[in-house]
């Protein structure tokens, strides 16, 4: 098989490249080790800042999201007994978006099919070769027949345990790491949220967070250990501690658990996102904390980046956007970064943790207070919410 761009993996990164390069005429192959069906079915992360939705729209994938999407003008972070609003909307003219990242893969998967694209999906044993060349291949078996793929460029969209950031050689890069002593419990409920909009609470017990995927189905989280045993969580036991964490800031209607699951949760950074030929995006280069619900925000900012480049390449025979890839990314990446961990901190409990757990208590408090009480500090997490204007 010969392309221009073979991509690796067929998230929300490797799928939105692989349509921005089609409609800037320039092919693609994509191969993903899982099934349609699993892409499709896993529940991930759900908000969307305001340019991603825009970015769908105006690429001809956006429909369905503007039909279904549930479409919010803040969020509210609760402590104390008392839930305060940020009005993302009147600080800063934005809104973001609640629909699922699966959802997203559903409807660019659908696009790429109709328009001739192909995505080989379920390979096997997918190795990336000589992408300090000029004639990079990507490798895999399928079916059992062993494939090539020739290409002038691979894009390894393969997530954080792919096979393209390992494949770099050990000298040319470096991980910036940073791991948190809790995971998240979260599940998905056929209940009503208990508010139309996110909460964010912060309680002496540990955080929590009362989001949605739609007006019946409720996707909730707790803060946790990062190994927390899930057979320690009967049902009764999880809404029990929704409850009190939610503080009575809001009644907490309670139904059927569709799913459970525990996420730990880390910060993590490639520099750089590039080596030769190969170059990384979403997942595959960074991951963030959940708090602050960048991830796939900050997946598409880098393939968004890396189709502009990759089209002056073929276009114009430039390679300077191609150069700059990595320090262009890296700059929203690590303001992503400091936001998640900035989030994750100030709304998360240290107990038996933290050196100074009382004193921080203390300080979290006023930092919240602060946060929910000055037009500044609120409005300042409102831009890096809604997601920072796109270069
Ligand atoms: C969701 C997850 C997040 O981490 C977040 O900050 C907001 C929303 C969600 O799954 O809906």
């Amino acid at each position: 098989m010969r392309t221009q761009v073979g991509i690796v993996g067929a998230g929300p990164a490797g799928l939105m490249l692989s349509h921005l390069l089609h409609l800037a005429g320039i092919r693609s192959i994509i191969v993903e080790n899982r099934s349609r069906a699993y892409c499709e079915a896993r529940v991930r992360a759900g908000l969307m800042e305001d340019w991603v939705a825009k970015l769908l729209i105006a690429t001809g994938v956006g429909a369905r999201m503007q039909r279904e999407a549930m479409v919010h003008d803040g969020i509210y972070i609760a402590f104390n007994g008392e839930a305060r609003h940020i009005d993302f909307h009147k600080l800063i003219d934005k809104q973001v978006f609640i629909y699922d990242q699966k959802e997203v893969v559903t409807d660019l998967i659908a696009q790429r099919l109709a328009d001739g694209g192909e995505i080989h999906f379920e390979v096997e044993d997918t190795s990336i070769h000589d992408f300090a060349t000029d004639k990079p291949k990507i490798r895999f078996r399928h079916q059992g027949k062993a494939e090539q793929i020739d290409c002038d460029i691979i894009a390894g969209c393969d997530g954080f345990h792919g096979i393209c950031r390992p494949s770099i050689p050990a000298n040319a890069w470096r991980g910036y790491d940073r791991v948190y002593p809790f995971g998240w419990l979260g599940i998905l409920s056929e209940a009503p949220p208990p508010d139309k909009e996110l909460i964010y609470c912060f309680h002496e017990r540990g955080f929590a967070l009362f989001s949605m995927r739609g007006p019946q189905i409720g996707r909730l989280y707790l803060q946790c250990t990062p190994e927390e045993d899930l057979e320690k969580w009967p049902d009764a036991r999880i809404w029990d501690e929704l409850e009190t964490r939610l503080g009575g800031v809001r009644p907490l209607k309670r139904g059927k658990v569709l799913q459970k699951g525990v996420t730990p949760m880390r910060s993590y950074v490639t520099e750089p996102m590039q080596s030769g030929r190969l170059f990384l995006a979403g997942d595959a280069a960074h991951i963030v904390p959940p708090t602050g619900a960048k991830g796939m925000n900050l997946a598409m900012a880098d393939v968004r980046v890396l189709s502009r480049a990759i089209e002056a390449f073929f276009k114009s025979k430039r390679n300077d956007l191609l150069e700059n890839y990595s320090k262009t990314c890296l700059n929203r990446v690590w303001k992503g970064q400091r936001f998640s961990w900035w989030m994750t901190q100030m709304l998360h409990r240290y107990h038996g943790i933290g050196e100074f757990e009382d004193f921080d208590m203390k300080r979290q408090i006023a930092e919240i207070n602060y946060v929910t009480g000055s037009v500044a500090a609120m409005t300042s997490l409102a831009e890096n919410y809604a997601g920072l204007p796109m270069a």
